[in-house]
């Protein structure tokens, strides 16, 4: 754009998957961009350790000193991921006055208050739409849309890794050794799938939506978290006769007791709007007093759509420094107690092997009722004549997590029980 004033000049820390499709929008759709701006930008560096080789980087604004690079740019994009060094940079972007641009979910979940207060205090922008759920816009509508209503809870699907998983065990009845392998084969799933498939990935997310739906300063460290890796081909299957699909759900919610922030598998009625997102797609269904049910769906992850999320924040934040003004900024004023959400209450499901004794559902019952948990429904499975066990499936009246906990202790020390197969929460009962 033909302009006497200055370009915004936008930096670039990282040349990853998402850093390389973020340079192709920004050079590509440069022209448009600023007219949607209404003023010159420029990508003026890139920072990468690594050589990069995409045709739409001019290798002139390639450096690895990302540390200079965020002093002389109005827009900082970091792509880098993890806690150091992307924290010392995005911080001294900041100092340096510069609006911050960033897909990072460890760092926001665990410094985030810190990166929002500098970045109020030094009226600058911090947008980071990219950190949950890829190119699904979340972020924006929980920081301006919703701002106006009181958020009940949110329930998310943001982990494709262990959606696909999920599906694929669901729709093709394998179990989850083999999905994953199959899935990791394909490049669907990282070669170390901890942080996916044991809910640390969707934790960050959580905890990010609860500082913005709640005002609160949560952290990861406040998010209970279980993954999936323990479900078997038998739990999928029980779902199905009852009617439900297991998802790994992020669910942070809030009432007059305080804050609740989980990971956790979940048994959901194949109804439900979350029960129908498949494959590696996200979605965030949220419940507002007012707005009611609201659902949020798309990819979310891959470098374009994550790109997308990124490119958006970075036009938003432009158009503010064109302007001279800034966003809105993300106060966190709320001391609500943060509960954990083992304690909060929840229907749940129950499969067990019993010894095929006369007197063992009593037994099994009794246990149940010294922890003053009512049963809902008791369901038996028979095994084959010969293998002297049967398979109980029993779903609860709602109890805490902790309680199911020692009551599964209990069982398990029973000489009247073979193994507690597995317990999951079931919502809509
Ligand atoms: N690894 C994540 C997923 C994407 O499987 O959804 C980035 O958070």
């Amino acid at each position: 754009m033909a302009t006497d004033e200055a370009p915004i000049r936008i930096a670039l820390l990282g040349a990853g998957t998402v850093g390389s499709q973020t340079a192709r929008l920004l050079v590509e759709q440069k022209e448009a961009l600023e007219k949607r701006v209404g003023h010159g930008i420029e990508l003026v560096g890139v920072a990468t350790l690594d050589p990069v080789d995409d045709p739409w980087i001019d290798q002139s604004i390639v450096t690895d000193n990302a540390a200079q690079l965020v002093t002389r740019a109005d827009i900082v994009i970091e792509l880098i991921g993890g806690i150091e060094p992307a924290r010392t940079f995005v911080l001294s972007a900041i100092e340096h006055g510069a609006s911050v641009v960033t897909a990072n979910k460890a760092l926001l979940a665990k410094h985030g208050s810190e990166i929002y207060r500098a970045a109020a205090d030094k009226g600058v922008d911090v947008y980071f739409e990219a950190s949950v759920g890829g190119a699904i816009p979340i972020i924006c509508p929980l920081r301006n849309s919703l701002v106006g209503d009181k958020i009940n809870r949110i329930m998310g699907i943001v982990n494709g890794t262990t959606n696909y998983i999920l599906d694929e065990m669901t729709t093709k009845n394998l179990d989850f050794d083999s999905v994953l392998k199959d899935a990791q084969e394909k490049g669907f799933a990282e070669a170390d799938p901890t942080a996916d498939i044991d809910g640390f990935d969707a934790a960050s997310k959580a905890a990010i939506m609860a500082c913005l739906a709640f005002n609160r300063d949560v952290r990861i460290d406040d998010v209970y978290v279980e993954g999936i890796r323990s479900i078997t081909a038998e739990d999928i299957a029980a779902a199905g006769e009852l009617n439900r699909v297991i998802k790994l759900l992020a669910v942070v919610e809030q009432d007059e007791t305080g804050i609740s922030a989980g990971v956790y598998p979940v048994m959901i009625p194949e109804e439900h709007q979350l029960a129908k997102v498949g494959g590696s797609f996200n979605a965030v269904f949220v419940e507002g007093e007012a707005s009611d049910d609201l659902m949020f769906y798309g990819r979310g992850a891959g470098g374009a759509p994550t790109a997308s999320a990124v490119v958006g924040d970075a036009i938003t934040a432009a158009r503010h420094r064109a302007k001279g003004v800034t966003g809105s900024s993300i106060p966190l004023f709320s001391d609500a107690p943060i509960k954990n959400a083992a304690d909060g209450e929840d229907v749940y499901f129950m499969r067990m092997r019993v010894k095929d004794q006369v007197g063992v559902l009593a037994k099994v019952s009794q246990i149940f009722a010294d922890s003053n948990v009512s049963i809902k429904a008791v369901q038996q499975h028979e095994k084959e004549e010969s293998s002297k066990t049967h398979d109980l499936w029993i779903l609860t009246h709602a109890t805490t997590g902790r309680t199911i906990r020692d009551i599964s202790d209990k069982l398990e020390k029973s000489d009247f029980i073979d193994s507690v197969l597995s317990t999951m929460r079931v919502f809509g009962e």
